[in-house]
C-alpha cells in the first residue's frame, strides 16, 4: 500500500518581547557573561510577560505558520502542542490554543516529550495524515520555561528561554512527500537527570515543596551533556541510513539548541561541515520543544531553500527522549 504523502506547507515562530541578557543575569546570580558564553554559547534569551502563557506564545507562531501555508483556522482539523509547560494541568494547552485561533473544528491534545516534543508531535501528525484520517494538522512546540526555572540556581537559570515555533502539515501525493523518515526514542532509566521533582501526582505542591523549591527544573548538566551527544547522533544516523541521504546532500542539520558544545560535537560525530550546522541559541537560549521549529522557521525565512532541499532535524530532552526527522522541502 502506498502511503499518503505529508508536506510542511507553512512555518512560523514567536519569541516574547522582553530580552534577558547574560549581563542582566550577572545581577541576579553569581555568574558572568564570560562563563555563560564560553560554556553554552548563549548570550540572551526572551522571557514571556506574566500574562503571556504558553498558549499565547503558540498562538503567535501558529498564526504565522497558517498565513504562510495559506490556510485559515477553519481548515485546521487537529492541533498538537508539544510542551512540558502547559497553561494549566487541566485542560490541555491545545484547547486554549484552539480557542485563541477560533479553530472550533479541530481535535486538540498536548504531548509531552520535553525538548523532543516538536519532533514527537511532527511524527504523530504525520502518521495521522498518512493513515488518511486528517488532511491539515497544526503542530507547535511552545514553552514558557521561565515559569519552571529556579531564578536562584545559577546551574540552570542561565540556560533557558521562552518561545514557540509551529508548522502546518498537509496531505499531498506520495511523490511530493516532505517528511521522509522519523526516528523516536526514549530511556526512562534517566528520569532523574532532568526533572521537576514536585507538582505531579508523586509529590503534589505543598508549602514544604515550595520552601525546598522542588517545583522548579533540576538538572545534572554534565551527565545530560554526554547522553545528549550520543542520543542525537544515534537518532540522526538512523534517519540518514533509512533514507540513504548523507551529510553531503543535507542542506541544514538542525540540532536541538541547548549548548553550542553539544551541537558541534554532534555535527562532528555525524560528519557535517560546520557551516551546515544551524545555531541560533545565542539569541534565545534553550526553549525546549520550541528550539527546532523556531530554527526551522528562521531557515525558511532567511535561506532561499529550493524545492527538494534536505533538512535534518534532531533533538533530545528530559526523559530522556530523543528524535530525528529527515525533511525534504
Ligand atoms: N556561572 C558560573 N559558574 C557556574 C555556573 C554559572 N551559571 N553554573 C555552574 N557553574 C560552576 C559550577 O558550580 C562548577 O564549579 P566548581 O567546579 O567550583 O564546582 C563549574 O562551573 C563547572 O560546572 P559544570 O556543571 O561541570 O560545568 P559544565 O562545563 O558541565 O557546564 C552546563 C554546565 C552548561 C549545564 C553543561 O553541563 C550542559 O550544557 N549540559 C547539558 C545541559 C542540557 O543540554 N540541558 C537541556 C536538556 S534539554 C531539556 O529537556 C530541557
Amino acid at each position: 500500500m502506498t502511503l499518503q504523502g505529508v508536506k510542511i506547507s507553512g512555518t512560523g515562530s514567536y519569541v516574547p518581547e522582553k530580552v534577558l541578557t547574560n549581563h542582566d543575569l550577572e545581577k541576579m546570580v553569581d555568574t558572568s557573561d564570560e562563563w555563560i558564553s564560553t560554556r553554552t554559547g548563549i548570550q540572551e534569551r526572551h522571557i514571556a510577560a506574566p500574562d503571556e502563557p504558553t498558549s499565547a506564545l503558540a498562538y503567535e507562531a501558529c498564526k504565522e505558520a497558517m498565513e504562510n501555508a495559506g490556510v485559515t483556522s477553519q481548515n485546521i482539523q487537529l492541533i498538537i502542542v508539544g510542551t512540558f509547560t502547559p497553561d494549566h494541568p487541566l485542560p490541555n494547552t491545545a484547547c486554549f490554543l484552539q480557542r485563541r485561533l477560533g479553530a472550533e473544528g479541530a481535535a486538540c491534545f498536548s504531548l509531552e516529550a520535553a525538548c523532543s516534543g516538536f519532533i514527537y508531535a511532527l511524527q504523530v501528525a504525520r502518521s495521522m495524515i498518512q493513515a488518511g484520517q486528517y488532511d491539515t494538522v497544526l503542530v507547535t512546540g511552545a514553552e514558557k520555561l521561565s515559569s519552571v526555572t529556579d531564578w536562584t540556581d545559577r546551574g540552570t537559570c542561565v540556560l533557558f528561554g521562552d518561545g514557540a515555533g509551529a508548522a502546518v502539515l498537509q496531505s499531498t501525493t506520495p511523490e511530493d512527500n516532505g517528511i521522509l523518515s522519523t526516528h523516536l526514542g526514549a530511556d526512562g532509566n534517566y528520569t532523574d537527570l532532568l526533572h521537576i521533582p514536585a507538582g505531579g501526582t508523586v509529590r503534589p505542591v505543598t508549602e514544604d515543596v515550595l520552601k525546598q523549591r522542588l517545583n522548579y527544573m533540576k538538572m545534572n548538566g554534565p551527565e545530560v551533556f554526554k547522553l545528549a551527544v550520543n542520543s542525537m547522533a544515534l537518532a540522526a544516523k538512523k534517519v540518514m541510513e533509512d533514507t540513504g541521504i548523507g551529510p553531503e546532500q543535507v542542506r541544514w542539520l538542525v540540532p536541538h539548541q541547548a549548548n553550542t558544545r553539544i551541537i558541534s560535537a554532534v555535527g562532528k560525530r555525524l560528519g557535517f561541515d560546520e557551516e551546515k550546522v544551524f545555531v541560533n541559541l545565542n539569541k534565545y537560549g534553550n526553549t525546549s520543544a520550541a528550539t527546532i521549529p523556531i530554527a526551522f522557521d528562521e531557515i525558511v525565512k532567511n535561506d532561499s531553500l529550493q524545492k527538494g532541499d534536505y533538512i535534518l532535524l534532531v533533538a533530545f530532552g528530559g526523559g530522556l527522549t530523543w528524535g530525528a526527522s529527515m525533511i525534504r522541502w
